[in-house]
């Protein structure tokens, strides 16, 4: 992945060996990890500092719990099924309207109630971290701003922006496709749209490992966008990322219809693809922090 950065400037791109020795051991101390790793840790903190978070519906812990699982779930008309501990997307269900016998998904698909209940028990055997059992996260379903949801309106587009001593170097804009399941995660086949942080403008996208320069199912131009509440966005991140003793972070925000500026999740072992998406070297910009 890494091959296809701009050539000529080799020097400056950051390696995940690098970027483990160099950035994650020094500066992210494992015993502080679940901080970040569990969503809902996360949650609380950021909540705590004021900063708007998709509020928490249920919890599940305990098979014991899924007797009800029905009952309990019918009460909530949207809303995203995920893995506590999840990665990449993996495990991650978006739910859109309500039928007789179920849910339709963001392509309007049926999603009947034995396939969400399984999904909650594949997340509480570990299905999606790594083996270790996990709690599985109901969460209000966030729509997209009008920014966002001109790019694509199935789904919500995501920003990424990579934060190193609680200062904001790199982001990215991640935007759903057709074969994404309404999720913006480069891993799930959404596009990485590069930002440039001191004007919010974008720069550059890439889909699939090749540059684009429009969204191939809404064929909506991508480059040379501004990106509302830019400030507001790094802000969040330094808010946040003061009150966590991890100093090399990847922080995920959207835009809410209703909120605006959003935290999602962070993460402790942030990927490497925003070089790509940006057309510029981490090393480069890390260096000056
Ligand atoms: N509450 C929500 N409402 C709507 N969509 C959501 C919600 N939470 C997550 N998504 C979608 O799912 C994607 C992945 O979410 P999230 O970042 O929580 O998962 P992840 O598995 O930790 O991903 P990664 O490790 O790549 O950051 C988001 O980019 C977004 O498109
Ligand atoms: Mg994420």
């Amino acid at each position: 992945m890494i091959d296809n950065i701009l050539t000529g400037h080799h020097s400056e791109v950051l390696g995940v060996n690098k970027r483990n020795l160099d950035y994650i051991y020094p500066n992210n101390g494992r015993r502080y990890f679940s901080l970040v790793d569990e969503k809902l840790r996360t949650k609380e903190i950021a909540a705590d500092l004021g900063v708007p978070v998709p509020r928490t519906y249920l919890t599940f812990k305990d098979f014991r719990e899924l007797i009800s699982f029905e009952d309990q779930i019918k009460a909530y008309e949207n809303f995203v099924i995920k893995p506590n501990k999840g990665h990449g997307g993996h495990g991650i269900l978006i739910i859109g309207d309500r039928t007789a016998n179920g849910y339709l998904d963001v392509h309007e698909n049926p999603l009947p109630f034995r396939k969400l209940k399984r999904q909650v028990s594949d997340i509480l055997m570990g299905a999606y971290s790594y083996g270790m059992n996990d709690t599985a996260v109901i969460e209000e379903r966030i729509f997209p701003s009008s920014f966002l949801m001109t790019l694509y309106p199935q789904g919500l587009a995501d920003i990424r922006i990579i934060s190193y001593m609680e200062q904001p170097i790199m982001g990215m804009l991640r935007i759903p496709t057709s074969l994404s399941e309404g999720k913006a995660n480069l891993h799930q086949r959404g596009i990485g749209v590069g930002l440039d942080l001191s004007t919010g403008k974008t720069i550059h996208a890439l889909y699939k490992g090749k540059s684009i320069t429009k969204h191939p199912d809404t064929h909506q131009d991508l480059i040379d966008l501004e990106l509302p509440f830019i400030k507001e966005i790094l802000d969040i991140c330094k808010i946040v990322a003061a009150k966590i003793p991890l100093k090399y972070l990847g922080f995920d925000l959207t835009l809410d219809e209703k909120i605006g500026p959003m935290l999602i999740e962070i993460n402790a072992r942030p990927g490497l693809e925003i070089q790509n998406v940006t057309q510029k070297g981490l090393l480069e910009v890390l260096k000056r922090v």
